[in-house]
């Protein structure tokens, strides 16, 4: 243990449950240390909406999940970011206004119709437009399970800002390809006619992670050719086309249980971000084979280091906690709320 970590471990020890430090699974080892909690983004909302004593929640991730963890916590309680400037760029290819456009065009097309479904990796304004406007929040351990609730009610699905999230969702649960339609923001009248928006069932935000679109059919392939005994699982941000070769997809914490109940001595290949692949190498060294797919880092995960939280325990500076005013949070907390009942 470094002096920083000393450090680090003295004030937890010495805040008690008066602190709750939370950590995604794709933080550094460094990081993760120090977490009271780690998980997916589900595991890590449901956390910092029961966060109990905690007067102070540091969230070790990127800005959208500190937005949420913020947005359902009780006022008092305060959310800080050692690296506040760590931001997911899937969370920003969808504006607010864009999205009103588009989610008007919609309503002329097939009015009262649609339901919006919008992923965590949104910004607070995103989840509260989708909240006003009857909608839930999702993730993509849980999307199944909300785009299910739209369906069931007869109604059509409006899914951003992942292409990929939304289209492998939609085929899970038997869409066809007809069913689906993209909506390209560049393009004039998202790209889409009216006739395709009416035949549509689900359309899909025309955004994307880059970490996870850059796993290929190709290297699909390659393992399977090389390592013809692997497993092959990849998280569902992943293109479609690369998606329907694997054995299995998950968010990361399914991914880590599909990891953890695989038998002695088997082999998996991973396509997920980087730091998450290399941990379960670790712990798994000696039991199961883990492999990357293909190196794939998020470099927003990986801005914070074991300084930066020491640093922010050390000082609490204004510009590392992280707002949501109350008008967006109060509308963003409708989607969010709903998304922890479904
Ligand atoms: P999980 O919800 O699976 O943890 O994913 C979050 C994320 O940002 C994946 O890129
Ligand atoms: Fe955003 Fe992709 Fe990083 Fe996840 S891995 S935080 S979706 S950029």
């Amino acid at each position: 243990m470094t002096e920083t970590s000393d450090r680090i471990e003295a004030f937890r020890k010495e805040q008690g449950d008066r602190l709750l430090i939370l950590g995604h699974h794709y933080q550094r080892p460094e990081v993760l240390r120090h977490a009271d909690a780690i998980g997916d983004s589900l595991e890590l909302s449901r956390h910092a909406a029961s966060a109990g004593n905690a007067e102070r929640i540091v969230f070790c991730g990127v800005h959208f999940m500190a937005e949420s963890a913020d947005i359902l916590t009780a006022p008092e309680q305060a959310v800080y970011m050692p690296r506040p400037d760590a931001g997911c760029p899937m969370a920003d290819m969808a504006w607010r206004d864009e999205v009103e456009l588009a989610w008007n065009q919609l309503q002329t097309a097939a009015s009262d119709e649609w339901l919006p479904v919008v992923y965590v990796n949104s910004s607070a304004e995103i989840k509260a437009l989708c909240g006003d406007r009857g909608g839930s929040a999702c993730t993509s351990s849980n999307c199944g399970r909300v785009f299910q609730w739209v369906l069931e009610q007869k109604k059509r699905v409006f899914f951003l800002p992942d292409e990929h999230l939304g289209t492998n969702t939609a085929f899970q649960l038997g869409l066809e390809p007809d069913d689906i339609a993209v909506f390209d923001p560049a393009a004039g009248n998202g790209g889409l006619s009216q006739a395709s928006i009416r035949r549509a069932r689900v359309i899909v935000w025309k955004g994307f992670c880059h970490v996870h679109t850059l796993f290929s059919a190709e290297n699909i392939q390659n393992v399977r050719k090389e390592l013809p005994d692997a497993k092959i699982i990849v998280h569902p941000e992943t293109p479609h086309e690369v998606l329907r070769l694997a054995d299995a997809s998950g968010s990361t914490s399914q991914i880590i249980k599909y990891v953890q109940d695989a038998a002695d001595g088997s082999r998996i290949v991973i396509g997920t971000e980087a730091h998450l692949v290399q941990r379960l190498a670790d712990e798994q060294q000696g039991r199961v084979t883990i492999k990357a797919l293909w190196y794939s880092m998020c470099p927003n995960m990986h801005k914070i280091t074991e300084s930066n939280l020491h640093q922010l325990l050390e000082t609490w500076p204004e510009a590392a906690r992280i707002r949501v005013p109350e008008r967006i949070a109060a509308s963003a907390r409708i989607a969010l709320d709903r998304m922890l009942t479904l």
